[in-house]
């Protein structure tokens, strides 16, 4: 699995440093650079490419999308990272993009990264049929916006030392982080034009973007800030919620593994095509960063 992950990383990273050679010079190029490189672990542009061999879908072209989703989730980073947010100092074994080149730098770099998503989804060298296109760019816009992960992190933050139920709790993890998760099980589906299924697949995206988010609360219970790359303890101490703040640690690890269980038998249906994709579930939930 890890060489696996690290090779689509490799693709995905040498498909962005091109578009970004490609660019303008600008100044804020340095700080978007830096917020999206080296990068992190590449799970969504794994599942990407596990959702689209199921349908055979062109590699190339789901590295670009990929890479459109690293943009996202890297500019997503950037403003979790920010003081008026989680005020962490610590991403990716480095320092946080505002501590490197201030805050209001990382703000408009971290803009940058969401539209130049955009931009790497219109490209015509982005080979798929234009109505795909602007299916995945209007699914992508649900994704990142109110209805997603701004939606998700405005709950995240408003929810903080206040006691949640687990329904809202998973509401708001679903919207954080859940629904860039599903958006990376639907393209594939977009792209082959087979649209009786998408729904089908947003259900399983936002499932395994809630498993995503429950190990990421775990390991920031009992990971080590070392391994993770970021700082771990501190979301006790920020009263966020979580379900480990609801549920207990054990009822926590219950429903975890209830949850995997749960997807993997809902990708069963896709016989020995879907093995990929259940490495990529066992991945999220053994994983130590
Ligand atoms: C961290 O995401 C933020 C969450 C949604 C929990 P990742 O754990 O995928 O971060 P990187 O990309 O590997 O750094
Ligand atoms: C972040 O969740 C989710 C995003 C959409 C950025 P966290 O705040 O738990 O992510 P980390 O732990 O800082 O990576
Ligand atoms: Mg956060
Ligand atoms: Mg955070
Ligand atoms: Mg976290």
């Amino acid at each position: 699995m890890e060489k696996k992950l690290s090779k689509i990383a490799n693709h995905t990273n040498i498909f962005l440093k091109n578009f970004f050679l490609k660019q303008k010079k600008s100044d804020l190029i340095f700080p978007m650079r830096y917020g999206i490189f080296p990068g992190g672990k590449k799970i969504r542009s794994k599942i990407i490419i596990d959702i689209g061999s199921i349908f055979n879908i062109k590699y190339k072209n789901l590295i670009q999308v990929a890479a459109a989703v690293e943009c996202i989730h890297a500019y997503s980073l950037i403003h979790d990272d920010l003081p008026c947010m989680d005020n962490d100092n610590l991403r990716r074994g480095k320092l946080s993009t505002h501590k490197k080149y201030g805050e209001s730098t990382a703000i408009l770099a971290g803009n940058s990264l969401l539209t130049i998503a955009f931009e790497i989804l219109s490209d015509d060298n982005l080979k798929i049929n234009s109505s795909s296109k602007i299916k995945l760019m209007n699914s992508i816009s649900k994704c990142a916006g109110h209805s997603g992960i701004a939606g998700g992190q405005y709950l995240d933050l408003s929810f903080e030392k206040k006691n949640v139920s687990t329904k809202k709790i998973k509401i708001m993890q679903v919207k954080k982080t859940g629904m860039l998760f599903s958006f990376c099980c639907m393209a594939p589906v977009i792209i082959s034009n087979k649209l009786n299924h998408v729904k089908k697949f947003k259900d399983i995206g936002e499932k395994i973007g809630l498993l995503f988010q429950i190990v990421d609360d775990l390991i920031d219970l009992k990971g080590s800030s070392k391994k993770a790359g970021k700082k771990t303890k501190k979301d006790m101490k920020k009263g966020k919620a979580t379900l480990i703040k609801a549920l207990g640690y054990k009822n926590t690890i219950d429903y975890r593994d209830k949850l995997k269980l749960n997807i993997l038998n809902k990708i069963d249906q896709f016989g020995n095509k879907s093995d990929n994709l259940k490495e990529t579930i066992n991945y999220i939930v053994s994983r130590s960063k």
